[in-house]
């Protein structure tokens, strides 16, 4: 297995602080990329079979339960709908077209999962980047069906994961190509260098709130479109402002993503998946 990718580290880690983002063509096989896609099946699957359906339907209406199960997916494997997935008398599709994504804890509740995240070569990318103790904090399989598959609105993942130092890192795999009609990538080059706009926190007592840091407004007009082909991971600085259209293709996009932070940056509390417990 091939540990450093071909680029010198010095180069990488200077595109990456300069652009706030890096391709990678083929940092994933295609039969990988396969591995991931055939066990999501499986666990779909396995879920239909389950009466959680009903339960993750009545999240849709009761806010409160919907923060619950929310809550409870940072340490668990959770299935979220798309929204566009409900008419008037229920599901319009079958379930395992109507996901919008699962997470948030594949990488450690799923072996085959568990195999791919940590795997040493992602290790050794974060280590080029600065982070020498790489900590997985969450990961998302993201569905982005065909034709419901919603919009991302641009945002900053820093919102959502906070450190006392370094910003979160998204790396963001292609397990399908990703175009322009299926709901790509977009994102502002060098837009990591503007504030934190919001961050997402947790109260005392488990509410969520976003706090408004800064008001400045994205760069809409200087967002591109990232196509990548499928295998190609997508490294994303926390403060770099990215988006995804509609899919209003008749393909879906899937992908999967995990958020890492560096151990010696701290996890504080106020992070939605660690709230307020002190032995965290
Ligand atoms: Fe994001």
């Amino acid at each position: 297995m091939q540990y450093r990718y071909k680029q010198d580290d010095r180069d990488l880690f200077d595109q990456f602080f300069r652009d706030g983002y890096l391709i990678l063509p083929d940092f994933v096989t295609s039969d990988d990329c396969d591995c991931l896609m055939m066990r999501m099946d499986e666990l779909v699957d396995a879920f239909v079979r389950t009466d959680q359906v009903t339960s993750v339907f009545s999240t849709l209406t009761h806010d409160h339960m919907k923060d619950k199960y929310f809550l409870e997916s940072a340490d668990n494997i959770y299935y979220f709908f798309e929204k566009d997935a409900f008419g008037e008398g229920g599901l319009l599709y079958p379930i395992q077209d109507s996901l919008n994504k699962v997470s948030h804890a594949l990488h450690d509740k799923d072996l085959v999962f568990n195999d791919f995240c940590y795997q040493p070569r992602i290790k050794v990318l974060m280590q080029d980047l600065g982070y020498s103790d790489p900590v997985i904090r969450q990961s998302m399989y993201i569905f982005k069906q065909a034709r419901i598959g919603g919009e991302v609105a641009m945002h900053q993942d820093s919102t959502f994961l906070h450190t006392n130092g370094k910003p979160v890192i998204g790396v963001w795999v292609a397990l399908e190509d990703a175009t322009l009609d299926n709901g790509c990538l977009w994102v502002i080059p060098g837009g990591h260098t503007e504030p934190l706009r919001q961050k997402f926190v947790r109260h005392r007592d488990d509410t969520l709130s976003f706090a408004t840091l800064d008001i400045t407004p994205y760069n809409q007009d200087g967002a591109i479109p990232l196509e990548v082909k499928k295998g190609t991971a997508v490294v994303l600085h926390g403060l770099l402002p990215h988006s995804s259209k509609q899919n209003t293709s008749g393909q879906s996009r899937h992908a999967f993503t995990m958020h890492l932070t560096d151990r010696q940056d701290g996890f504080p509390v106020g992070n939605w998946m660690r709230g307020y417990d002190d032995n965290a």
